[in-house]
């Protein structure tokens, strides 16, 4: 095979996961400032099938054809001009070009020196590719937007999930008083990571069993059973609720004011200083990373249907070959 084509999966329309599939498409070629990654393994995520149905970014990335993912982990493979802080043969992980297309499935690709970080030197490539879009979200949510401290309480709503389990460990690395929601199966593994209550959304209505909470990560949304506006009954006065899924509609906006708590939309932004302070939790044995289940690039729509279906306990990835 010619060394200027690389595996790739594209879809030619929006549609379920059968959409997805393998074929040649160009290598890409770092410009100056970029780096030339050789893919390991590419994590998956959410906005990935959303995406590819075409809600998700689907109205950045255009009209199909195209190719998902934003999550990497991989070596470096050559690095364009003026790149000093890489070099070929570093192993590096990284979330480039988010909200843009990133072309993560694929067996090679280019982004910005500093949108990649040096991979936590304790996992492999598949856990790896699992940390960056889903602790991202957790550390500009937990550590940025909310500035959680010690003693607070932070309700983590959808906590056995990518994001979730990201975020129960660094709310809990600062120093505050955990609670998820999570099925019952899930609870005994949360609270190793360090949840120090946990709800069974299936069985109790959060907002009956919790209370006086200063920050409530949603990872859930108003699409489940209303559960963003739900969770404004839990925070105190002037507590914050970080709106994960699908930002704040004009109705809970307005909710929240009434409720007399603040409330704010979010958006992961590639970050690669926080994934190397990540990498150094990761490495220090503070976080712990959960890959549910991993699946070859040829069934990136297997992975997408097991996805969807909602019930992944922390990430799925794929493996990449070269
Ligand atoms: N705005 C942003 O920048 C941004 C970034 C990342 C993710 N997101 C969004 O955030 C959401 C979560 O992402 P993710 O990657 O963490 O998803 P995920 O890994 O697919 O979430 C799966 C988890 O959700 C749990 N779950 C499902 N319904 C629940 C409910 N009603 N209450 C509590 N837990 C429930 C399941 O727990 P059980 O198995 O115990 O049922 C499962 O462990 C998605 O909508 C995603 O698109 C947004």
């Amino acid at each position: 095979m010619s060394a200027d084509t690389m595996r790739a999966v594209v879809q030619d329309g929006f549609g379920g996961p059968e959409v997805l599939r393998v074929e040649r498409v160009p290598r890409p070629v770092p410009l100056p400032t970029e780096v030339l990654v050789r893919v390991h393994a590419a994590g998956i995520n959410p906005v990935d099938w959303k995406t590819r149905g075409g809600t998700g970014m689907a109205g950045l990335l255009g009209e199909p054809p195209f190719t998902l993912g934003w999550d990497v982990s991989g070596v470096v493979e050559e690095v364009g001009f003026g790149v000093t802080t890489l070099k070929a043969g570093d192993e590096v992980y990284g979330m480039p070009w988010f909200p843009r297309v990133a072309n993560a499935y694929a067996e090679y690709v280019t982004a910005p020196a500093r949108q990649w970080a040096r991979k936590p030197a304790t996992i492999d490539h598949v856990h790896a590719a699992a940390v960056p879009l889903a602790a991202l979200t957790a550390w500009q949510a937990v550590v940025d937007t909310a500035h959680v401290t010690a003693g607070q309480r932070v309700l983590i709503t959808a906590a056995a999930g990518g994001v979730g389990h990201f975020a129960v460990q660094f709310a809990r690395h600062l120093g505050a008083h955990v609670i998820a929601t999570a099925s019952a199966a899930r609870h005994p593994w949360l609270k190793e990571l360090g949840a120090n209550e946990s709800v069974d959304y299936t069985a109790t209505r959060f907002e009956d069993a919790v209370k006086d909470v200063d920050v409530v990560i949603d990872l859930v949304g108003d699409a489940h059973d209303s559960t963003s506006t739900r969770s404004l009954k839990v925070l105190r006065p002037g507590g914050l609720l970080v709106a994960i899924p699908a930002g704040v509609s004009p109705e809970l906006a307005q909710a929240a004011e009434a409720a007399g708590v603040r409330v704010t939309p979010f958006l992961v932004e590639p970050d690669g200083a926080a994934l190397t302070a990540i990498a150094g939790l990761i490495d220090a044995g503070e976080v712990a990373v959960e890959v549910e289940e991993t699946f070859p690039l040829e069934q990136a729509g297997a992975a997408h249907a097991r996805g969807e279906a909602g019930r992944t306990r922390g990430k799925l990835v794929l493996t990449v070959t070269n």
